[in-house]
């Protein structure tokens, strides 16, 4: 570990035990392997690196425990309870969040995943027909895809689903998703889904693009189908909201508590993942294109709200962040309401946290402050006092460097870029 006092910055292969870490330290982690295991299935905006949950898992918790991420995401906590020998449970209100989150989680035996995919593709050449029945009712859909593409991809879905074992056909459908955007005409690196008028992106192969993810995802498979095969515990992934949940959705055994909550929530105005998953809903059949916009209500941190909910002043209790709230109000009501919202539904998420975890379980937050119309918000500070209300005290916060410029993303207000993740530690007391 080398320490470069000027810059306060603590350079590590591996994040240091609990014990060596000082308050406010901050982390530069070299460890640049993030796609091992099934980590490498399917892109996923704002994913945490697998050595935060790893760290946590390690320093907070025992083998058979049970760890709970409120805000699953693509599975990341789960990867690492299960293979640190945890039971994993996760909520998510994305659908295509909860099925790569169900797939990264569920091991197949690879060589059932070969034998599937040597078949599907024998189906699929045999089969020249276009498959229109499986073809979602995207608006303008030549738009969004080559004429080329919608025949490879209805070719492909229609084989995929007649698949009978659910955990392969899951498999097979994730790495359908994983290609859309790429044999799409919509731009691959934004998050956001559209076309570039300037400059019409080549959409790839379906068959190329299709048996690259597949061997991608088959290796990192191996890799968690050997590594599980001696551990006795499995990760669900429920389709609930992190803001309103209790003990009876993650259990049904009466004596049993939450041991450690691990999670990166979304943060205030940020990704807008029903705009990034335009195609992968509708291609899924989670939702058809008129229904995209009453989802988007559902996540915290939403934009989807009308004037009469935004023209009263809201308040939260704490003084400064209302005292930000009412600044911001002042130049835009709108914001000010959604930032609002956002802390009323990470407060009922704390709460929900602190009503299902054993005393002296640890509650770990990863997240990063964002600047809003030139407002820096200390989302972490303000969690800080909401999760002491809801009866945690804070154990320890320290930071680390965010390194893959992909997981980078300009904020609302200018040049609001997030570099570094703050992670807390609650301690739940009372
Ligand atoms: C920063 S991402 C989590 C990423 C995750 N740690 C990973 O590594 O993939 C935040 C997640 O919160 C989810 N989310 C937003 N609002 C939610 C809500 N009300 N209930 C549950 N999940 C929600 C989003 O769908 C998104 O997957």
């Amino acid at each position: 570990m080398i320490t470069d006092t000027k810059e306060k910055i603590i350079e590590c292969a591996k994040l240091p035990s609990k014990n060596e870490i000082k308050l406010y330290d901050t982390f530069d982690i070299n460890d640049k392997n993030v796609t091992e295991f099934t980590h490498i299935i399917h892109k996923y905006p704002s994913k945490f690196i697998p050595q935060i949950p790893r760290w946590a898992i390690e320093e907070y918790s025992k083998v058979g425990d049970l760890v709970l991420d409120p805000f699953l995401g693509s599975g990341t906590t789960a990867i690492e309870s299960l293979l640190y020998n945890r039971h994993a449970v996760g909520f998510d209100v994305n659908p295509v969040a909860r099925l790569i989150a169900k797939v990264k989680t569920t091991p197949i035996d690879p060589l059932k995943l070969e034998e599937c995919y040597t078949n599907l593709i024998i189906n699929i050449n045999a089969d020249t027909n276009i498959k229109e029945n499986v073809i979602p009712d995207i608006p303008n859909i030549t738009k969004w895809f080559t004429e080329e593409s919608i025949y490879n991809l209805s070719r492909f879905k229609y084989y995929i689903l007649q698949i009978e074992d659910q955990d392969i056909k899951d498999f097979f459908l994730i790495t359908f998703s994983a290609i859309i955007r790429k044999c799409s005409n919509a731009e691959y690196r934004s998050q956001k889904t559209y076309v570039s008028s300037r400059f019409r992106k080549p959409p790839a192969d379906v068959f190329k693009m299709f048996d690259r993810r597949f061997h991608q995802y088959l290796k990192g498979m191996s890799h968690l189908y050997n590594s599980l095969r001696v551990n006795n515990v499995s990760a669900r992934v429920i389709a609930s909201s992190a803001a309103d949940f209790s003990l009876s959705d993650i259990t049904e055994e009466p004596k049993v508590k939450v041991d450690l909550a691990i999670t990166s929530p979304p943060y205030v105005t940020a990704v807008e993942y029903p705009a990034v998953f335009k195609l992968e809903y509708q291609w899924l059949d989670f939702f058809a294109d008129s229904e995209i916009n009453e989802h988007r209500k559902e996540y915290i941190g939403s934009d989807r709200y009308y004037v009469n909910q935004y023209k009263e002043l809201q308040k939260t209790g704490l003084e400064q962040l209302d005292k930000q709230l009412e600044d911001i109000f002042k130049v835009n009501q709108k914001k000010s309401y959604i930032i609002y919202k956002y802390f009323e539904g990470m407060r009922k998420n704390i709460q929900c946290v602190s009503n299902v975890i054993k005393n002296n379980g640890k509650y770990v937050i990863v997240v990063g402050n964002n600047t809003v119309l030139n407002l820096e918000i200390p989302i972490s500070e303000y969690l800080i006092m909401f999760a002491q209300q809801a009866g945690f005290e804070l154990e320890t916060i320290y930071s680390y460097i965010i390194k893959d410029r992909h997981l980078v993303f300009p904020r609302n207000g200018k040049g609001g870029i997030i570099n570094k993740d703050w992670v807390i530690v609650l301690n739940k007391v009372n």
